[in-house]
Formats: C-alpha cells, sequence, structure tokens
C-alpha cells in the first residue's frame, strides 16, 4: 500500500471535515476498531520480511501524523464553539473575579496579642487554666471562704455537684490559675521566680447591659520573687498601659479590696479621651478605673507552696474588654460578643 497516498487522502479528509460532529465520525472511520489506519499499520504482516522494517515505520509515521492533524482541528472546533457560547451571553473571562472575603481578627484578640507580646518580652509565660473551674482554686485558694461576703460580689454560674468531687463553677476570673502555677512550681520542686500572664474568658451571672457581660476576657499577671515591690507593680502597669494605649500615662492607685491582695489597689488610668479635664466617657473626674491589682496575700502564696516569710508577689487582673473599649472608643460592651459583622469588619486584618 501506499503509505504516501494515504496520508494526503486522511489529511485532506481531517482539513474537509465541517464540524465536530464529521470529525467524530471520521476519527471512527481511521481509528476504530477496524479503521482504516489501524489496517494500514496491520498491513505490514502481509509484506515480504525485507519490506516490513520501512514500511511499518513509514505506516506509523503517517498513524501519527493524523492522529495529531486530528486532534488539532478538534481543538479548534472546540475553541470555535466556545467563543460562540460567551459571545452569546455577557460573561468576561478577563474580568478580575470578586475579592475572596478575608476574615478579620477580633478587637479582642488583637489587644490580648498585643498583650502577650509585650509581657513576654518582659520575661513573663503564658499560663493557661481550666474555664470549669472548683470551688477551691476559683475561692477557697484565694483566701475566699465559704462564708465570706466577697464571694458575693461575684455572681457565680455553679454546675451540677459531682459527688465527692466538690463543687465546680465557670470560673469568675482569672486569679484561680495563680494558685494552680504555684503549686505546679513547688510540685516541681522549683522556687520563684515566678512571672506569668493568664489571658482567659472568664463568666458572671450578670445582667447584661451596656458595661456588664456575663462572659467576659481577663488577663491575670503574677510575679513572686524576693523583695517584689509596689514599685515594680506599678512600674510594670505603666508600661503595659502606655503600650496598649498607644500614649504617655498617668496613674493613679486607690485602695481596692480583694482578699487575695495585701495591700490592695484599684489603679486608675488619667482619661484618654480628654486628658484628664473630664469629659463623658471618665464621668468628668478625669481618671479611668482600668486595673484591679495589689501585693498577693501571704494565705495565698502559702496555698500555692511558696514561703511568704522569703518571698513577695504582686498580682493584677485586667479586664481586657475595658482595655479594648478605651483603646478603640467602644461605648457598648455588648458589642463584643453580639456577632455584628459590620462592628468586626472595622478592625484592621491582621494584628500588628
Ligand atoms: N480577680 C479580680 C477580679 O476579677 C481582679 C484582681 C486580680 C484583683 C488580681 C487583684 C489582683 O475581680
Amino acid at each position: 500500500m501506499d503509505t504516501n497516498a494515504r496520508r494526503e487522502q486522511w489529511l485532506g479528509l481531517v482539513a474537509a471535515a465541517a464540524d465536530a460532529a464529521a470529525l467524530a465520525e471520521l476519527d471512527a472511520r481511521l481509528f476504530g476498531p477496524k479503521g482504516e489506519v489501524q489496517e494500514l499499520v496491520r498491513s505490514v504482516t502481509s509484506l515480504p520480511k525485507e519490506a516490513r522494517p520501512a514500511f511499518g515505520k513509514a505506516a506509523n509515521a503517517v498513524k501519527v501524523e493524523v492522529e495529531q492533524a486530528l486532534a488539532a482541528r478538534r481543538e479548534q472546533f472546540a475553541r470555535a464553539a466556545l467563543a460562540q457560547e460567551l459571545g452569546a451571553t455577557d460573561f468576561d473571562p478577563t474580568e478580575p473575579g470578586p475579592r475572596p472575603v478575608r476574615g478579620t481578627l477580633h478587637p479582642i484578640t488583637i489587644v490580648q496579642n498585643e498583650l502577650v507580646d509585650l509581657f513576654t518580652s518582659m520575661g513573663f509565660q503564658w499560663q493557661d487554666g481550666p474555664e470549669v473551674e472548683s470551688e477551691y482554686f476559683n475561692f477557697d485558694a484565694l483566701n475566699i471562704p465559704g462564708d465570706h461576703p466577697a464571694r458575693e460580689s461575684q455572681d457565680t454560674f455553679w454546675l451540677r455537684e459531682q459527688k465527692g468531687l466538690g463543687r465546680n463553677l465557670l470560673r469568675t476570673h482569672t486569679s484561680p490559675v495563680q494558685v494552680r502555677t504555684m503549686q505546679r512550681l513547688a510540685k516541681a520542686g522549683q522556687k520563684p521566680p515566678l512571672k506569668v500572664i493568664v489571658p482567659g474568658r472568664c463568666f458572671r451571672s450578670e445582667t447584661v447591659d451596656k458595661s456588664h457581660e456575663h462572659t467576659f476576657y481577663q488577663m491575670e499577671g503574677l510575679v513572686v520573687d524576693r523583695d517584689v515591690s509596689t514599685a515594680n507593680l506599678i512600674h510594670t502597669m505603666k508600661t503595659c498601659l502606655r503600650v496598649i494605649l498607644e500614649r504617655e500615662v498617668q496613674v493613679r492607685l486607690r485602695p481596692g479590696f480583694f482578699p487575695f491582695v495585701e495591700p490592695g489597689f484599684e489603679l486608675d488610668v488619667n482619661c484618654p479621651f480628654c486628658r484628664g479635664k473630664g469629659c463623658s466617657v471618665c464621668k468628668q473626674s478625669g481618671w479611668i478605673e482600668i486595673l484591679p491589682c495589689g501585693m498577693v496575700h501571704p494565705n495565698v502564696l502559702q496555698q500555692g507552696g511558696i514561703d511568704p516569710e522569703h518571698y513577695t508577689g504582686f498580682a493584677f487582673g485586667m479586664g481586657l474588654q475595658r482595655v479594648v473599649m478605651l483603646r478603640y472608643g467602644i461605648d457598648d460592651i455588648r458589642q463584643f460578643m453580639g456577632g455584628d459583622l459590620r462592628f468586626l469588619r472595622q478592625f484592621p486584618e491582621v494584628a500588628r
């Protein structure tokens, strides 16, 4: 058989196919089970031995060439069909797609991240504690016995009592992690210095309003060492507030009562909105109450297995919502848990 003549004929047929359907038919005719091209290739067996290699080679080359021509023509039809389809609609494949919506960090997360960065740069370690806490760590170990009036100031979500396990609750503050941390240190046979921060979620059975939430975030801080003083506490708090509020701050201490610190303080910062002149945010006083803190009570050190004769410490419990509200000028605490995307989208996508 004359491979060259067949080649010309087949390529001609491919070029002449009018549409995709005609091409498919041709494909079957040439390459199908008893296809003409296959026959040509197979006919090598009917030739004398010496003629076979040359013929086989030529036949195969024709096969490949016709296959390629078919594929190219098929693609041409496909492209034309697509172009026609697209021309019929106003779909523009070159137009950029819609920008995917990226989530944003919650403002509490943003401020918490910054605080964690700051405190770890000062040598503090991040410590976690359970949200479901025992009565012992949440109250008793913190010098708040069962009949103590301070318990009433923290309206507690109690959990159903489990036989023999004592009462559990949803922690009302992050302070229980103070004694947990000290006990862990003592168990490991280690001694202070101890410097930890405990960011975490707390719960109180509060009536929710503009400035109260049943679920809120605190960041506890605890430092225990030899000769820790109130001056160390004030310095640490000032540094922290300056960084977080992004301005120089003045602070003042007022006495504050918490059974687990002695003395206890309420630390106020001069109002960042009016710079101390008096405005609606600070209720004309020029000061904003921001941080309860104090020197760790000797009974608490003892509960933690630390000798109060040799060591002293300070602790603070920052309300994160409070700080975030001051930082961004937010006036309703319910926004944080409200899930309103218009509120949440106002914050930067990525923390600095
Ligand atoms: N745990 C206290 C509260 O939530 C705050 C606090 C922490 C006070 C540490 C003093 C020292 O009310």
